[in-house]
């Protein structure tokens, strides 16, 4: 059954480790990710981005899929299924669709709408046992071509947004989606110190876990992150072993690209990077 995100986060905030947040985008990301949490014994969270779901036919099948793995390959690990980055209408079609935690991303808005849109989910969420994490400050990326970096939210701003009952935010600290540039400044860890200053036991949320270095996320860690997104890095491990397969000319019987040997070893990519980030993230055995 799938659950909120809300306990396995506070657990993690108690006890210095965070919890992965893994995009799926079909059948073989989710099932490499459940297996991969099963087999570790490690909480984890599905993220559904708009697009993605979209892309999954809308997000009732997304909840059928998630439902009939669970049951059918027996996954005893705590599971959130999350909506991430999702506009106020984004998260209430999740939420009547089955999902178990949604991210609003207000960051857009000034902040005085980003605070009422928030409040109105706040009340949703409460009444269904949902979670909901919030944002302030966007996260940069990439955008036709041109890497934005990422903004650094404003404490008090966040401390606004905590305050009105979400279960954890998502706060600018200068990371952003996708790959970092070469000149990447880094982690602001004087901005991410401050707003837990001002936050206090809020698990916090790390967006564009791609790319950061390994001392950077323990770091992140000990100062309350409690939740790290990864998306990208799936991705390019699922492109580049099924390019390795495809290259490597596997259909000299005609068979060799039916298409469950073909993302066969996408598959396996993916379950490589989920299993390196549950282990650096520290959240191996604690489901
Ligand atoms: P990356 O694609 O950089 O891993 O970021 C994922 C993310 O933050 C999704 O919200």
């Amino acid at each position: 059954m799938l659950v909120s995100a809300r306990d396995m986060l506070e657990k993690a905030r108690e006890g210095k480790y965070a919890v992965g947040q893994f995009n799926i985008n079909n059948l073989e990301w989710t099932k490499s990710i459940l297996l991969t949490a099963e087999e570790l014994k490690s909480p984890v969270i599905l993220g559904v981005s708009e697009g993605a779901g979209k892309y999954m036919t809308g997000y009732k099948t997304v909840v059928g899929m998630v439902n009939g793995m669970l049951e059918e390959l027996n996954i005893t690990v705590p599971v959130a299924l999350h909506l991430d980055h999702g506009s106020y209408d984004g998260c209430l079609k999740c939420i009547e669709a089955g999902f178990s935690s949604v991210m609003f991303d207000g960051s857009h808005y000034p902040i005085e709408e980003n605070v009422a849109k928030t409040t109105e989910l706040v009340k949703i969420c409460k009444d269904k046992g949902l979670s909901l994490e919030a944002e302030v400050g966007s996260i940069g990326g990439e955008e036709d071509g041109v890497v934005g970096a990422g903004e650094c939210a404003d404490p008090d701003e966040c401390k606004a947004i905590a305050d009105l009952g979400i279960d954890f935010l998502a706060a600018g600290i200068g990371n952003i989606h996708g790959k970092y540039p070469a000149n990447w400044a880094g982690l602001s860890f004087e901005t991410l110190a401050a707003v837990k200053e001002k936050v206090g036991d809020m698990p916090l949320v790390l967006h564009g876990g791609t790319g950061i270095p390994a001392d950077m996320i323990k770091k992140a860690i000990s100062l309350g992150v409690a939740k790290i997104n990864v998306n990208t890095e799936c991705q390019l491990a699922f492109a580049e072993a099924t390019r390795k397969y495809i290259e490597a000319g596997r259909d000299q019987q005609g068979k060799g690209f039916d298409p469950r040997k073909l993302l066969a070893p996408g598959a396996d990519a993916i379950k490589a990077t989920v299993k390196e980030k549950m282990e650096l993230f520290g959240s191996v055995g604690k489901a």
